[in-house]
């Protein structure tokens, strides 16, 4: 096609030529033959031009639609480019994961929201170095090891500050760019804090479970050597026994309890029932303990207001409550079960005129297995589960339990629940 154009393009400029030399070359030296000569190279000439223009016209319109597909191109790639970008910041914005991108500078290229929120950042982290932005030295490393070896390099990260976090990052190349470094990052906090304390809790259980088993076997090696007729080291070693199956049997029990709460297997049904009657029930099953230690056990519950909650869950609560009470207070004092309106909700309190617990140990009552004095505790025959159970039934509830106590002024309990409106019963998981 070109080449083409090119031959009729020196054609042209060959007649033109010609023409040229005709009429200023040859035709003077023939006069008379200077108005054919003439006309004929206007002729030529005007043949020549038209050629040409048309020749420059083709040429211009090719370009110009070579331009439009150009143009049409470069529109739909941007366009693509466009919806790519989109896309990509959209994903990034939407990760809770964090992610990081440092340039071959160690510039920051790329940071998405949930890492500038893990760590606290502003806007202006784009741009700067990691360290200038991020500043923690265990990160710098983690970075650096990752841009100097091929395999992706993997750690924990703590974080200090007023919202302390731990966060997994897994750092490597970026693929089809080596100096490049891509991290990403996840909030392993609450995993790792569940992970504690399931490590603490398994130990807590061994550790307890320890104790009676030993006492019941070394009660059970002595009696096999000990004299036959002595009775009363029989009696002795039979009572350790006994009094530590019972506390193997508590413990089994209250941990069954918890794992069945927690596992949300209990299916608590709600509904409304009147406290008076739930008061007098658990009293009664304390009134023989409460009456050899002369604890006055005094249910107070006007008549009227009943409050939304589960049968069996509450009594399980209050027995739990009234249980530490009479076994914590000293003796000829009272233990006073209380229930009081407050807005939608009833109060239900256990009070006792005991030893009173010190301010430390209040926030860590509900724990699992928290003793305020573990060793003398023991002896008394405690789980250290009981107020958590309390609090897992309690909050199953939908409510909540707190406690408030004074060394030397004894303590109290409340368990605040919502007051049942008429005819209200629901079911909950
Ligand atoms: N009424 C109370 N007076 C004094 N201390 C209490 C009272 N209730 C609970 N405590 C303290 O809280 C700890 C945890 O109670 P709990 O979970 O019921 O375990 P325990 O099996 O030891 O009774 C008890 O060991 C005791 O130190
Ligand atoms: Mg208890």
């Amino acid at each position: 096609m070109t080449s083409t154009r090119a031959k009729i393009f020196s054609a042209a400029l060959g007649l033109i030529t010609v023409a040229i030399v005709v009429l200023y070359v040859v035709l003077p030296s023939q006069r008379g033959a200077l108005p054919l000569a003439a006309s004929l190279a206007v002729g030529v000439a005007f043949a020549t031009a038209r050629m040409a223009a048309s020749f420059i016209a083709r040429a211009a319109a090719d370009l110009t639609e070579a331009a439009r597909g150009m143009a049409e191109e470069l529109a739909t790639t941007l366009t693509e480019l466009t919806v790519e970008r989109d896309r990509l910041r959209g994903v990034m914005a939407g990760m809770e994961e964090g992610v990081l991108l440092l340039d071959e500078r160690g510039h920051i290229a790329l940071i998405n929201t949930a890492l500038r929120e893990m760590l606290l950042l502003g806007n202006d982290a784009v741009g700067r170095t990691q360290l200038e932005a991020i500043r923690h030295a265990d990160l710098k490393e983690l970075i650096d090891a990752a841009r100097d070896g091929a395999e992706p390099v993997t750690g924990d990260l703590e974080l200090g500050g007023l919202k302390p976090r731990r966060l997994l990052v897994r750092a490597a190349q970026l693929p089809g760019n080596e100096a490049q470094v891509f991290a990403v990052f996840v909030d392993v906090t609450e995993v790792r804090k569940l992970e504690s304390m399931r490590r603490d809790f398994v130990a807590n259980v061994s550790h307890e479970l320890r104790t009676p088993v030993t006492a019941i076997r070394s009660a059970a090696e002595t009696l096999q050597t000990a004299p036959p007729d002595d009775d009363a080291v029989q009696q002795m070693f039979i009572g350790i026994v006994a009094r530590n199956a019972e506390r193997l049997h508590d413990l089994v029990e209250d941990l069954l309890d918890l794992s069945r709460i927690e596992s949300q297997k209990l299916r608590l049904a709600l509904e409304p029932l009147d406290t008076r009657a739930v008061f007098e029930q658990v009293a009664s099953l304390f009134r023989e303990r409460a009456a050899r230690k002369h604890v006055e056990l005094v249910p107070e519950a006007p008549a009227g207001p009943r409050v939304l909650a589960d049968r069996r869950a509450l009594e399980h609560v209050l027995t739990n409550l009234v249980d530490n009470a009479v076994k914590y207070c000293g003796e000829h004092t009272r233990v006073v079960l209380r229930c009081e309106e407050q807005g939608g909700e009833l109060r239900l309190s256990v009070e006792d005129e005991g030893p009173g617990i010190e301010e430390r140990h209040l926030p860590r009552l509900f724990e699992r297995f928290y003793r305020v004095d573990a060793g003398r505790l023991r002896e008394l025959g405690g789980t250290g589960l009981g107020l958590s159970i309390v609090k897992h039934l309690t909050e199953a509830m939908g409510g909540t339990v707190a406690v408030a106590s004074k060394p030397g002024s004894g303590t109290t309990f409340v368990v605040t629940l919502k007051k049942a409106e008429p005819r209200t019963a629901r079911v909950v998981a």
